[in-house]
């Protein structure tokens, strides 16, 4: 179908602040161009480095006023929690360590937060975030990108009605082959810190890439995860953190899942691919062709659905930007996913009540769930592969 279609209508009268995302980092920018897109909110705020002659040279390049550039994060919490303009959210974008104590003290200053996945390095401390926002009911989302894809949206309600019937086995994979060689070693600013278990956490390669895998699946499928079985492995030379995992999944209700994710696949780019086999139908998307989507028949023959060209289902078709065969990627995803949250936001600070299509981004359970899964996997594979339950309380 040739048709176009306004972005959001957007709402101005937002304003965010940004933590991270400096020059010469990676997923800041990207934040930035996909809250920009619709013009759900206005960065006015940074702090974007430890290093502040960092945050000056990238704000200013953004445009932002000199005094709302802060030389720490708790500055500018403290800062713009002061101001009659106060920001009214904060976008976290640094290393996982730091994820706990900048959402804390944005929550106690009242903030709403969107923090990058993995919410934190540690389950207690993610459901502590969770538990704050709740009791200061404050919006929070964990960006989960992926999930913002429209066909990521159209294949969740195509197995929420049951159009695959009963789901039986899911096999995901996410191979990357950038930590194929010993890159930490030149000093490449990411590998660094996700290489070093004080800045990522318990798990580099579960935590980095099978965390969106975690994600993706219980979002496409509505599946819990009962118990796991994992094998982290580390095949770089001197690494601590796992850079290749290989893990089974028992669901509740019977149905079964294998998981990998790895970083040494040489001549992976983002290979991140979801394959869900129903006993009537199966479904297969791939994160690197996000417009499409493959669908098999016990009893018609295969399908490719075109994001686009193809009905999907009212709440995935909302998120299509532009006609089919004009390719929508990542940026488009992660701007889906502040459009809704913007859109939320500005409903709740007019008082209007949210409806469950407004909510429609990951949030902070989301985040403690992904945090629980990690470290059950790492639990696992300490105990030499052993089955770990996932569900319940740690
Ligand atoms: N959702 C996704 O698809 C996705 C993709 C990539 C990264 N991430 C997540 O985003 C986060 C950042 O990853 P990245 O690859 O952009 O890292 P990066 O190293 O490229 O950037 C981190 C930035 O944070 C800044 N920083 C560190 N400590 C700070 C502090 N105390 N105060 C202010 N700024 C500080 C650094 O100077 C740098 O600018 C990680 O948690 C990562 O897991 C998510």
């Amino acid at each position: 179908m040739i048709e176009g279609k306004d972005s959001a209508p957007g709402v101005k009268s937002l304003t965010c602040g940004m933590i991270g995302g400096g020059q010469g980092a990676f997923i800041g920018d990207v934040h930035r161009k996909a809250v920009a897109m619709d013009r759900g909110a206005v960065l006015s705020a940074g702090c974007f480095s430890q290093d502040a002659d960092n945050t000056l040279r990238t704000g200013l390049l953004l445009g932002l006023d000199r005094d709302r550039l802060y030389r720490t994060y708790g500055d500018l919490l403290e800062g713009e929690a002061k101001r009659e303009d106060r920001i009214d959210f904060v976008i976290i974008v640094t290393p996982n360590h730091t994820h706990f104590p900048i959402a804390e003290l944005a929550l106690q200053k009242g903030f709403h937060v969107v923090c990058d996945k993995p919410l934190t390095t540690d389950s207690r401390e993610a459901q502590k975030l969770a538990d704050m926002s709740r009791e200061k009911d404050l919006l929070f989302c964990v960006t989960y990108a992926y999930a913002g894809y429209p066909m990521v949206k159209h294949i969740r309600d195509i197995i929420a009605r049951g159009d695959l019937g009963e789901i039986r086995f899911v096999q995901a994979e996410y191979p990357q082959d950038w930590l194929a060689t010993p890159l930490e070693k030149t000093g490449q600013k990411q590998s660094l810190w996700r290489t070093d278990p004080a800045r990522a956490g318990l798990s580099n390669c579960v935590g980095d890439i099978g965390s969106h895998i975690e994600n993706m699946v219980t979002v496409m499928t509505g599946l819990s995860i009962h118990s796991l079985c994992a094998r982290l492995d580390i095949f770089g030379e001197d690494r601590v953190l796992d850079d290749n995992a290989s893990i089974l999944v028992n669901y509740e209700g019977g149905a079964k899942g294998l998981y990998w994710s790895s970083q040494i696949a040489v001549g992976n780019d983002n290979g991140f691919r979801v394959r869900i086999f129903g006993t009537r139908a199966s479904v297969d998307w791939n994160q690197e062709q996000p417009n499409y989507c493959r669908m098999g028949f016990i009893d018609k023959p295969t399908e490719i659905l075109s994001r686009g060209r193809d009905d999907l289902t009212p709440s995935a078709a909302r998120y299509i930007r532009i006609p089919s065969g004009h390719p929508e990627g990542y940026y488009e995803a992660f701007a889906n996913i502040y459009a809704t949250f913007t859109g939320a936001l500005a409903k709740k600070k007019a008082g209007e009540p949210l409806c469950a299509a407004d909510l429609d981004f990951p949030d902070v359970d989301e985040g403690v769930r992904g945090v629980r899964y990690i470290e059950k996997c790492v639990e696992s594979s300490k105990k030499g592969s052993v089955w770990v339950e996932l569900t319940g309380k740690k």
